[in-house]
């Protein structure tokens, strides 16, 4: 007990030094975050462009305020480095590494085990050690805690390591990493108390302990699997509704008025991001090991998928009643990005309706004023300016990022597509 003692103060007068390795939507806002609490902070990062970028005070990352970067690095309180000697001089690593799908949709977990491996090479006595990178349930208890016990550690005596899932909302401006919740797991009890007392130290929010790092796991897997099921039922719905005449917008806003037991979810052009379509394929493929089957994820999984290939059927349709062809038809794609004020293109959906549409030979082009320009599939394209837009055939409004002059797309363009209800009056197509 008497080491708990010790790293309390420590967290306590902030004499803990911290290295986050990971310097992304995740570990740059919580690094930025760390250091202005008072903590020296060691930012790792493979990416040297990346690490270039900070230490050149440029800012890469919409939800991070610049200069709260450039005091931090100024006060040398924020270091980012692709060093990786320096984490022999941090007391606690937190891990924020990229956890994805490989091309053949199974966890590609390279990226975490590379950062882990790196991280065992330069352990000492009492480091804490924390996982942020989302995962399957049992991958800190088991193969972290393996590595580490290799190296001659004792989780729980000499070493501490404990799984928190990160639960950042990018372009959320209510909730940001300070005042969200947190969940804390440790392999053992110490473990969960030394990182608890870590985050309640950085954090204007509550942390809840959980019995152990497998717990804290499965509640993240948890969080954005319940995503995943009630978007793809929501998709549901809007197909019976399309089909029923019925305004998809309207019934779920009704029911929202319940003010329990529903929580409110919305169609749109399909799921992207880091998150809600990969986290569920993780617990799934883990299961399909156990031989365990779960076919409401399955599915949900499917509808989503689906929801592009969907679109692009009612593109036809739509562009048929003009008696116009998909090929060489001209068809603008308002918002690249995931999601709403977000330049992250990462599984967005507007890129999967890009592909369908250029599959068959449609010109097609975009507006994004967060993504000015972007390589996909080795080709590069730019966002281009609205002044234009009567030539289009079809614009399909698949974002509804915030600083679009929608009025002005609303007059100007022949036939609009609106995947996000932005003109409420009960139909999603106009000028037909
Ligand atoms: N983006 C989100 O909204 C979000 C929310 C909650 C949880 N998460 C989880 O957090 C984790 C990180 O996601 P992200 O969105 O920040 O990813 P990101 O791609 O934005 O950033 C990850 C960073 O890690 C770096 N990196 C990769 N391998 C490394 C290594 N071995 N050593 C050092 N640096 C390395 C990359 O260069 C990159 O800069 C993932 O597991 C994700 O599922 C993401």
């Amino acid at each position: 007990m008497k080491i708990v003692k010790v790293l309390k103060k420590k967290i306590e007068n902030k004499d803990l030094i911290v290295g986050v390795i990971g310097l992304g939507y995740v570990g740059l806002p919580l690094s930025v975050l760390i250091a202005t609490k008072g903590y020296k902070v060691y930012g790792f990062d493979i990416d040297k462009k990346r690490v270039n970028q900070l230490l050149n005070k440029q800012n890469y990352i919409s939800d991070v305020d610049t200069n709260s970067i450039k005091k931090m690095i100024e006060n040398n309180k924020f270091i980012p480095t692709d060093n990786f000697d320096l984490l022999n001089m941090v007391d606690i690593i937190i891990i924020c590494v990229p956890t994805p799908l490989d091309k053949k949709r199974k966890p590609d977990l390279s990226c975490l085990y590379k950062a882990v491996k790196e991280v065992s090479h330069h352990l000492k006595d009492n480091d804490i050690i924390v996982i942020e990178s989302t995962t399957y349930p049992g991958t800190t208890n088991d193969y972290v805690k393996n590595i580490f016990s290799k190296k001659g550690f004792n989780v729980g005596q000499n070493l501490f390591l404990a799984f928190s899932p990160e639960r950042i909302d990018p372009s959320n401006k209510n909730y940001t990493v300070i005042n969200t919740n947190r969940v804390v797991g440790g392999c053992d009890e110490l473990s969960t108390k030394i990182v608890a007392l870590f985050y309640q130290n950085i954090l204007e929010a509550k942390v809840t302990c959980v019995s152990n790092s497998t717990v804290a796991e499965m509640s993240k897997i948890l969080e954005n699997t319940y995503r995943l099921v009630n978007i793809a039922l929501i998709f549901e719905f809007a197909k019976a509704c399309n089909k029923l005449n019925i305004d998809i917008w309207e019934v779920i806003e009704a029911a929202k008025s319940k003010p329990y037991g529903f929580q409110a979810f919305y169609p749109g052009a399909g799921v992207g991001g880091h998150c809600i379509p990969i986290d569920p394929i993780y617990l799934t493929w883990d299961m399909k090991k156990k031989h365990i089957k779960l076919p409401l994820i399955n599915i949900s999984d499917k509808i989503i998928k689906n929801v592009p290939k969907n679109i692009v059927k009612k593109i036809k349709r739509i562009l048929k009643l003009q008696k116009k062809k998909l090929k060489m038809a001209n068809i603008l794609l308002v918002g690249i990005s995931y999601k709403k004020d977000t330049s992250d293109l990462r599984e967005s959906p507007s890129l999967k309706i890009l592909d369908i549409l250029e599959t068959k030979r449609a010109n097609v082009n975009y507006y994004d004023n967060y993504v000015k320009e972007l390589i996909h599939n080795n080709k590069k394209y730019s966002s281009i300016d609205l002044t234009n837009i009567n030539q289009y055939d079809l614009v399909i409004i698949c974002v509804d990022h915030s600083n679009v002059d929608y009025k002005y797309i609303l007059n100007n363009s022949k036939i609009i597509l609106d995947l996000k209800n932005i003109y409420p009056n009960g139909s999603d197509i106009y000028g037909l």
